[in-house]
């Protein structure tokens, strides 16, 4: 029966439904059934069970009995069916029935390794079966996909198989065949061995990060239940009923290894299967390296545990293989695993935990954002206590509650987020949480500027808050850089009314300090020197520092290279402003607005009065291959985020543009390159590699590179 082997494939028990006999018990039986909106809610319960939680309840019988009742009611009262209903999606049909495939050779696991120490014990222990001989390693991405079997006859795709217990699997040919990047037929595109008789590769299906982020947003677009990570919709992808909604996903194949191979020896290492597989046109993982050496290996795990975010899908670890297939022989396996590989894996990037409470937290323009108080848990390598909700929208579309059980996210340097609710874990105490109608610091009602706007803000521009966020986001280091100046003792300044404005931090004595909790000679000594040394600044971060609206780095040190003086730019009319490429209407509005108020007439005059300079120095431009050349680049670089990459060019004298004209020089095309690639061949430009980028800065300048 098709439910028993998808509780087979996943290693999960439907306890809680199962009688002893194997039926399904009567737990289910609920009430109030014809009435529509329960039904809805109900499926909708199950599909996030199913689909999402990969932690189906009922079982497929009972599944399909709601949908049909529902249906009933539906062309019954034709009136009631609402845009959202899960009669009106496809993903209704679900499966029972895949066929078991006997896997020719068991499809094992890999051992799982966690540190430095864990990968140097295994090679230990091989070099103790393999005594002298040279290894070669094979190291690659782990990716957090579905294990899946592709079979090939005659260079015909036959088969399609889930790993299942390793032992059977589940036949799933019809929706394996939709997967654009596998091959239906095996070609030779390159010079390579004839292709085998019989060839069963095996690999991971997966989906990028990028369509990932398109499907949920179009399910949410829907109404429907979003799916946790990349791998949960892999998995409800391929478990489709109808290969026609498989096709609509946006699925991917890489080769990771092999079952059986007939036919002629075809490769004596990892490495040549890897090279046969591309001559034969099967996508193999890119960042595949051959490592000579354990160091070597162990370097290029932490190197990918680093940069793990910078690849277009989600990995969880990286496999390390012996590469000679003789030696793995030697090696052999244990009834779980080779011993002649492990998996190095990475910490989860998400984890589960209790929602403590909403707290709202008043930024430096006065908006106000809902922050989950989380159970401490660890994630991503750090202990995570706190997450931004965003916006009191996201906890309505979440549906989060006080007390909830919730998903929450945290991928590299990026703040955690909460995912999702795991609704299966209420209890009923949890609390809906209430839209404050005054600021939690300053008791003034709340607004909502404009009724289309997501945000609500508190009005008062002497709101403690807002005055601490904006004084530490004046003396950041991208800003005023002014050290000592942080979160406790700005909190103090402010509590104590002793700034109330940027200019305040100038007029600070070393006897004012000395009142401030734990503060000693040392530190008011240094933070007065900063202060004084912030003078210094140039006009582009003082105009940053000011956090007007709408003007980030860029903007500012756009304003302070064309203007020159802060006299000039207070003098420019939107006009003026918005004559300039990068200075769009809403930001030219915002600057003359800052600027027109009286506020800041007086802000300016006591800072100048404090002797802070006003002006941006001339810089002089590095002559570099790339001075006065217009660069855009497209898909990810490996090397280091999109905006380092811009500020080296700028540092070299040239200009990083975001489109492709005719005036391009030229375009640095990373991994996954979009439409701007096209484009540019179209218009005949330039392109170059990312290495071929880094060679052009190594050969600047003094330019610093990471
Ligand atoms: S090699 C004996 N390479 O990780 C198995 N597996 O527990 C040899 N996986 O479910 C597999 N990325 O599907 C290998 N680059 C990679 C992989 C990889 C993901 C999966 C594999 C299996 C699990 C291992």
């Amino acid at each position: 029966m098709g439910t028993v082997l998808i509780l087979r494939m996943k290693g999960k028990k439907l306890k809680s439904v199962w009688s002893h006999s194997g039926q399904p018990k009567e737990k289910n039986s609920h009430k109030n059934q014809n009435r529509p909106h329960t039904l809805r809610e109900e499926i909708r319960h199950h599909d996030y069970m199913y689909y999402v939680m990969n932690q189906p309840e009922i079982s497929d019988t009972e599944y399909d009995g709601l949908i049909k009742k529902l249906e009933e009611y539906e062309k019954k009262y034709p009136e009631s069916v609402t845009e959202d209903s899960p009669t009106q999606r496809i993903i209704g049909q679900r499966t029972n029935e895949f066929a078991p495939v006997k896997h020719a050779t068991p499809m094992l696991s890999l051992t799982n390794t966690y540190s430095e120490e864990e990968i140097r014990e295994w090679d230990k222990r091989a070099n103790k079966i393999l005594g002298n001989e040279k290894k070669e390693y094979i190291v690659e991405p782990k990716i957090d996909g579905v294990s899946c079997a592709l079979r090939y006859e005659k260079g015909k795709f036959v088969l399609g198989a889930t790993r299942g217990d390793g032992e059977t699997g589940e036949d799933i040919t019809p929706n394996v065949k939709t997967i654009r990047s596998m091959p239906l037929t095996l070609t030779k595109v390159s010079e390579s061995t004839d292709i085998p008789n019989l060839f069963e590769v095996r690999g991971e299906v997966y989906i990028t990060k990028k369509e990932f982020k398109e499907f949920n947003e179009k399910i949410k677009q829907r109404g429907g239940a979003l799916f946790a990570n990349p791998r949960n919709a892999s998995a409800g992808s391929l478990r489709q009923k109808n290969p026609l909604v498989t096709a609509q996903r946006p699925l991917n194949f890489f080769v990771h290894s092999y079952g059986v191979i007939e036919g002629k020896k075809v490769f004596d290492s990892e490495w040549e299967f890897l090279r046969i597989c591309k001559s034969y046109n099967l996508r193999t993982i890119d960042n595949t390296k051959v490592c000579k050496s354990i160091d070597e290996t162990i370097d290029y795990c932490k190197k990918y545990e680093k940069e793990r975010d910078a690849l277009p899908y989600a990995i969880d670890g990286m496999v390390i293989k012996i590469n000679s297939i003789a030696q793995q022989k030697k090696l052999g396996w244990t009834m779980k695993s080779p011993r002649w590989a492990i998996a190095y894996k990475f910490s989860a990037i998400q984890a589960t935990t209790t929602l403590k409470n909403i707290v709202v937290q008043v930024g430096r323009t006065g908006i106000l954002t809902p922050v989950a108080e989380l159970e401490p848990v660890e994630c991503g390598g750090v202990l995570i206590s706190r997450s931004t909700l965003h916006n009191f929208d996201e906890i309505k579309r979440l549906d989060v509650r006080i007390g909830d059980t919730v998903l929450i996210e945290r991928a590299g340097e990026v703040i955690p987020k909460v995912v999702m609710v795991v609704k299966t874990k209420r209890t009923g105490n949890e609390k809906i949480f209430k839209l404050p109608e005054r600021c939690p610091e300053c008791n003034s009602v709340i607004v909502k500027e404009k009724e289309e706007e997501v945000a609500y803000r508190c009005p008062n521009p002497s709101c403690p808050a807002q005055i601490a966020r904006s004084l530490l986001h004046f003396a950041k280091r991208e800003a005023m850089d002014i050290e000592g100046l942080g979160d406790a003792v700005v909190e103090q300044l402010v509590e104590k009314k002793m700034v109330k404005d940027f200019a305040d931090i100038y007029s600070l004595k070393e006897n004012d300090l000395a009142k401030l909790e734990l503060f000693k000679d040392k530190k008011i000594e240094n933070l007065i020197k900063s202060i004084n040394e912030s003078k210094k600044r140039s006009l582009s971060r003082l105009l940053y520092a000011f956090g007007i609206r709408h003007v980030g780095e860029k903007a500012s040190s756009v304003l302070a290279e064309k203007f020159g003086t802060i006299d000039n730019l207070t003098k420019a009319s939107i006009e003026d402003l918005t004559s300039i490429p990068e200075i769009g209407p809403v930001m030219a509005e915002s600057i003359v607005n800052f600027f027109n108020q009286e506020e800041t007439d007086k802000l300016i005059k006591r800072l100048k009065q404090s002797g802070l300079n006003m002006e941006e120095e001339i810089k002089e431009k590095k002559s570099s291959s790339l001075t006065d050349r217009k660069i855009v680049f497209t898909g990810e670089l490996k090397s280091m985020t999109r905006s380092d990459a811009e500020k080296l060019v700028h540092e070299l004298g040239g200009d990083a543009t975001s489109n492709v004209s005719k005036n391009t020089d030229f375009v640095v095309a990373g991994e996954n390159p979009g439409s701007k690639l096209t484009k540019a061949k179209k218009l005949n430009i330039k392109i170059i590699s990312e290495e071929e980028f880094l060679e052009i800065i190594k050969k600047s300048p003094s330019i610093p590179l990471f």
